[in-house]
């Protein structure tokens, strides 16, 4: 039992790709795996804090674990991520049985936290050790590679500047050899705002990045999360103009239709300007599909602000859309914008936001019926062993049937048949 470990990951993609690092880091140090927390001899909990809720789940699943700990005695507890950097210290107050608490900022330095050498760990150290060829991908298909950290944008309302720090990209040529040694037909560029991209080394934007990647032998489909709409420009569009494996989808949250709320949001844009960036992506580019974060209910946020949320979804017709409460993060400028709104009234504002979009998803979906997409195989189908399951380039997940099995990681055309709720059914076609 000793040196087996188990990790609970919340939150983004960062999250998911910090714990591939922590699950590959022990590996190296002849750890194993357990799927069984009660298996464990150590536990590591990736948090999440971007909204209040997910730092409750922390706490509650802490109780929870110091009950187990009690039981076995010899078991060692880390809180990483966001609520590790935001909490620091007082996590161990609050749950002395918690053994370690590890930032974002130190998930290259697990030696220290494991000896017990650093007990807090929540400072940003110069040298981000990355050790990326030590990666537990848990996917055949895709890479999730990491090609910024941080944030300089503070956003009113967001605490990610506080949980992971300035921004820092990572040098051009560490990115191309990362997504090389992968190995996988799948790239996803990871960063809280990747379109600002600069390589610390030769000041090469994310456009040169994108182009570079996309040239790689081997990579069929590459994506990237999350771009801010002020940093969309000419470079960008053009390396996705003119790569088809770049995915004709982009991510692009608005976070409210007002330019009155957006700018108490420091988004850096008005309402007008974003729409002025889609329209200038889908001259060149029209077959692309957005999706995008909202958030309802932010300090002073009007039935009439929420309404040009509803028309501007209305207007971009998203694919995908993740919509949330305005939840106050502790340090965050927004706690000075006055009250959020009511409760009642944001979750009224969330549900009509919801069956909106809804509605037009749906019209997407339908419309893909009757025709053949390009479709990634993942591997077979999880609901029905029979049948195959794969991804579209906008990244709904298609069901489908095969004369023969397709190999892992090809790309096939599916001749849609269905759109079910969130998904896809059809047939490979020859
Ligand atoms: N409250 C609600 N939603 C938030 N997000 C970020 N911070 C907050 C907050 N304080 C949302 C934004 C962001 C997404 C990842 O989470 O929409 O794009």
């Amino acid at each position: 039992m000793d040196n087996t470990y188990f990790i609970e990951t919340w939150g983004c993609q960062m999250n998911d790709l910090d714990s591939q690092r922590l699950s590959g880091a022990l590996k190296l140090r002849g750890y194993r795996r357990v799927e069984d927390e009660r298996e464990a001899g150590l536990i590591l909990l990736n948090t999440c804090s971007i909204r209040e809720k997910s730092e409750h789940k922390v706490f509650s699943r802490l109780g929870e674990l110091r009950e187990l700990k009690r039981e076995r005695g010899e078991l060692q507890i880390g809180v990483c991520g966001c609520v590790a950097q935001q909490e620091g210290e007082r996590i161990r107050e609050r749950a002395p049985w918690v053994d370690f608490v590890m930032g974002p900022g130190n998930v290259g330095y697990l030696d220290e936290v494991l000896s017990g050498a650093k007990r807090v760990a929540v400072d940003f150290p110069e040298d981000r050790r990355y050790d990326f060829l030590a990666l537990d991908r848990p996917s055949a298909t895709k890479a999730q590679v990491t090609i910024m950290e941080g944030c300089n944008k503070n956003c009113t309302f967001c605490i990610v500047p506080t949980t992971r720090g300035r921004e820092v990209s990572r040098p051009f040529d560490d990115v191309l050899a990362e997504v090389r040694a992968s190995g996988r037909v799948e790239i996803e560029l990871l960063g809280q705002t990747v379109n600002a991209y600069r390589c610390p080394v030769s000041g090469r934007d994310f456009g040169a990045l994108l182009a570079a990647v996309a040239e790689i032998d081997g990579v069929a489909r590459l994506r990237f999360m999350t771009s801010h709409p002020a940093e969309v420009n000419d470079s960008m569009i053009a390396a996705m103009r003119d790569h088809a494996n770049i995915s004709r989808y982009l991510h692009l949250p608005v976070q409210s239709g007002s330019s009155k709320i957006l700018r108490r949001m420091k988004r850096l844009y008005t309402r007008e300007k974003y729409v002025e960036t889609i329209a200038r992506i889908r001259e060149a580019i029209p077959e692309i599909h957005f999706s995008t974060d909202v958030i309802v209910g932010f300090p002073g946020e009007t039935e009439e602000d929420f309404e040009q949320s509803l028309s501007l979804v209305e207007e971009i017709r998203y694919g995908s859309m993740f919509a949330f409460k305005y939840s106050p993060r502790p340090g965050t400028p927004s706690l000075k914008l006055g009250p959020p709104v009511d409760d009642a009234i944001a979750s009224a504002r969330l549900t009509r936001l919801f069956e909106l979009h809804e509605r037009i998803k749906r019209e997407r979906l339908e419309s893909y019926r009757g025709r053949v997409l390009p479709v990634l195989v993942e591997g077979p189908s999880r609901n029905d062993p029979a049948m195959f399951a794969g991804r579209t380039d906008d990244n709904f997940v298609v069901n489908f049937v095969a004369g023969r099995p397709p190999m892992l990681g090809s790309m096939l055309g599916v001749r849609i048949d269905q759109a079910q709720h969130h998904t896809l059914r059809g047939e490979a076609v020859a």
